[in-house]
């Protein structure tokens, strides 16, 4: 069997693989480890067929959408799943097989609606159903305490002791434990009666995650982050440095457009000497009249560094094909005290 285990923060991911036929599954990705994944399985010499997620992640963000583009293999995900996107949905006790390995599904709402626990061999990845010395929370869209008593009480815990346990997330360090060690220490488990866990999964308080409204957002609907958009346009722009741009501006070239995509206030309290104003929501409204030259050297800037990377990809996209952004924003240009024009340009 191959097998990794890879951590983002405390989310975990999982590649299991067949050694004999060379195919794998991958379960939980996470969207900032997708080169990292492509190189495991790359290394450990398997093609990955499956994209499988335990249910509908509201803490990080989910790569399987833009995985199963990558690759062309279908996205998994239990039938509850919301997300318009999974090619295939399965219910409980049905399987993916993966060469000589099965992967059993077993219906585990109670976290989510669509929580599963997936079995292979001696281990079961657990999801968010069942952690290391905890259990998922139950108070976020579709969570169900009296649900996840039944998951864990009447299903997951009478597997086998010895079988492994690999969650979702663990925020400690720990790769696993076993269903018999979760029985015996997971404070959770000990409150075995079913009135006394709902009340104390109810009274939890616990804060919300971190991007719950981004995650569910993306996860839900197969749409892209705000770090995914900012991500492909920053790799299909240049960039000029700070100094490099200043050196220009000193010399006075010519051949050079600085373009401040900020609004007019923020333009008009100081900006780049000879920079000229095109506020980003207006930037394809105005560009004909504008820019009326596409060949033209244009460098994008605004306040932080990443508007104007937006900018200068759009402008890209509309054929301008030397348009630039600034490595950085007004605000570090300020910081390093070069200079600026405050009001309208001449
Ligand atoms: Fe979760």
């Amino acid at each position: 069997m191959v097998f990794e285990q890879i951590a983002t923060g405390g989310c975990q991911s999982y590649l299991i693989g067949c050694d004999q036929t060379c195919v794998a599954a991958l379960i939980d990705p996470e969207l900032s480890q997708i080169d990292h994944y492509l190189a495991l399985a790359a290394r450990d010499g398997v093609r990955i067929r499956y994209l499988i997620d335990t249910h509908t992640h509201a803490d990080h963000f989910s790569a399987t959408k833009e995985l199963a583009r990558q690759l062309d293999v279908p996205v998994v995900m239990h039938r509850a799943s919301p997300a318009p996107f999974v090619d295939m949905r399965i219910g409980d006790g049905e399987m993916v097989v993966l060469g000589k390995l099965r992967l059993q599904a077993l219906h585990t709402p109670g976290h989510t609606a669509d929580s599963m626990c997936l079995q292979v061999e001696d281990r079961v990845f657990t999801g968010d159903t069942l952690l290391i010395g905890g259990t998922g929370r139950t108070d976020l869209p579709s969570g169900n305490p009296e649900a996840l008593y039944d998951s864990l009480f009447n299903r997951l815990l009478h597997l086998d002791p010895a079988w492994q346990v690999y969650p979702a997330h663990d925020y400690k360090g720990r790769s696993h434990s076993t269903i018999g060690d979760e029985i015996a220490t997971n404070p959770r488990l000990q409150k075995r009666d079913r009135g006394e866990f709902v009340e104390m999964m109810r009274g939890l308080n616990l804060t919300m995650p971190t991007h719950i409204t981004e995650a569910l957002r993306t996860n839900m609907s197969g749409g892209k982050t705000v770090a995914s958009l900012l991500a492909e346009a920053t790799s299909a722009v240049p960039f000029m440095s700070l100094a490099e741009l200043r050196s220009r501006v000193e010399a006075s070239e010519d051949d050079l457009i600085v373009l401040d995509v900020r609004e007019r206030d923020a333009y008009e309290g100081g900006h780049i000497p000879g920079a000229r104003l095109l506020p980003r929501g207006q930037l394809e409204l105005r560009v004909n009249q504008d820019l009326p030259d596409p060949t033209r050297r244009i460098l994008a800037c605004c306040e932080l560094g990443y508007i104007s990377t937006l900018a200068a990809a759009t402008l890209r996209s509309m054929g301008f094909t030397r348009a630039v952004a600034l490595d950085g924003g007004m605000k570090a240009w300020r910081e390093v005290g070069y200079p600026l024009n405050t009001g309208k340009e001449p």
